[in-house]
């Protein structure tokens, strides 16, 4: 028969070799600054989102966590960087759908797998994204917008924060299905991408809630739809994609924190645990759910189901990529 307590025990022990091999003690991690690389320019969704979940987080673990940005073609760059750091809790990646799902059927060469070379840590919260256009364009709702585009093809200019980002894909997306041609202008970030819509360099974007409220808010660009299943509380006059041009239309950016694979562990599960009780706050959830971010179901924020969900989504990628014909522009 099987002894609990010696498995227990002996995993335990293999769990304090592993992390004693990279020099880091499960017991007393962390005991210096953690970095999150985040593969995008400050200020963007995913920047601000991090630096939101990293502030709870860091203050749960008792050390600060540092937000490294890495930008640069569409944030594999900086998941490039984040797969050969050293496997021991103090560099972590800010991971999302497209450089950690969509990016291996992008790119014929790709300097990491998402699936295998890191271990999955916890999840965010998913977030929707509104399609905004400039104040000057003449579109004034969803359906000018695709009725613009079918008449001038190519001559709607979509910014985005490079090939791969969630702003890239969801607009090739809606482009294919609407049957339109848009160009696509590549940023360094969803930040300086927004920052050319409100200038009038560019016609649109199609933009995370949490940095894209607070613009619309201001009237500094014009909200024509939204990627939600449905409307969203804090833009009740703004449709959704489904409901008006594109039935069954729906689409969110995803994220998780990611570890470089051979990270002990306990490690792992002590990020975790510190994350999921950040979760458990009302107060916090509430916070983000204020910018439209959508809480999941709690057991959908732990690692393994982070692991499950990259792993279907690099699958859901290949054919999805196939199928709207994105490639690289
Ligand atoms: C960003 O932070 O720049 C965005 O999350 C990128 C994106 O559109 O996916």
């Amino acid at each position: 028969m099987i002894d609990i307590r010696k498995l227990a025990a002996r995993a335990l022990l293999a769990m304090s070799f592993a992390a004693a091999a990279h020099g880091v003690s499960a017991q007393t991690y962390p005991s210096r600054p953690v970095t999150w690389i985040v593969p995008f320019a400050a200020g963007g969704p995913t920047d601000a989102l991090a630096r939101a979940i990293a502030e709870r987080v860091a203050r749960e673990l008792g050390q600060p966590i540092v937000i490294d940005n890495a930008p640069g073609a569409g944030g594999t760059v900086g998941a490039a960087k984040a797969s050969r750091a050293v496997p021991d809790g103090y560099t972590m990646l800010v991971g999302h759908m497209g450089y950690m799902g969509a990016a291996p059927a992008l790119y014929k060469k790709l300097a990491y797998d998402p699936v295998k070379d890191f271990a999955p840590v916890f999840r965010f919260p998913d977030t929707p994204l509104v399609l905004m256009v400039r104040k000057e364009h003449p579109a004034k709702d969803i359906k000018a917008l695709v009725d613009f585009g079918k008449a001038n093809p190519d001559k709607l200019f979509i910014s985005n924060a490079g090939v791969g980002s969630s702003s890239h894909l969801i607009a090739a997306l809606f482009a294919a299905s609407a049957g339109i041609r848009i160009s696509q202008v590549p940023y360094k970030g969803a930040g300086p991408a927004l920052i050319d819509v409100i200038g009038g360099q560019v016609d649109g974007i199609f933009d995370q809630t949490n940095t894209a409220l607070p613009q619309i808010k201001e009237a500094k660009v014009r909200a024509l739809a939204v990627t939600s299943k449905v409307r969203l509380p804090q833009l009740k006059d703004v449709p959704t994609l489904g409901e008006t041009v594109l039935p069954g239309f729906e689409a969110s950016t995803w994220y998780g924190i990611y570890s470089p694979k051979g990270t002990p562990q306990a490690v792992l599960d002590k990020v975790q645990q510190a994350y999921l009780k950040v979760m458990s706050d009302k107060t916090f959830t509430d916070r983000l759910a204020e910018q439209a971010i959508q809480m999941l179901p709690a057991e959908q924020y732990t690692g393994a189901a982070l692991g499950k969900h990259t792993e279907a989504e690099v699958a859901r990628w290949r054919a999805v990529a196939a199928k709207a014909n994105i490639a690289l522009d």
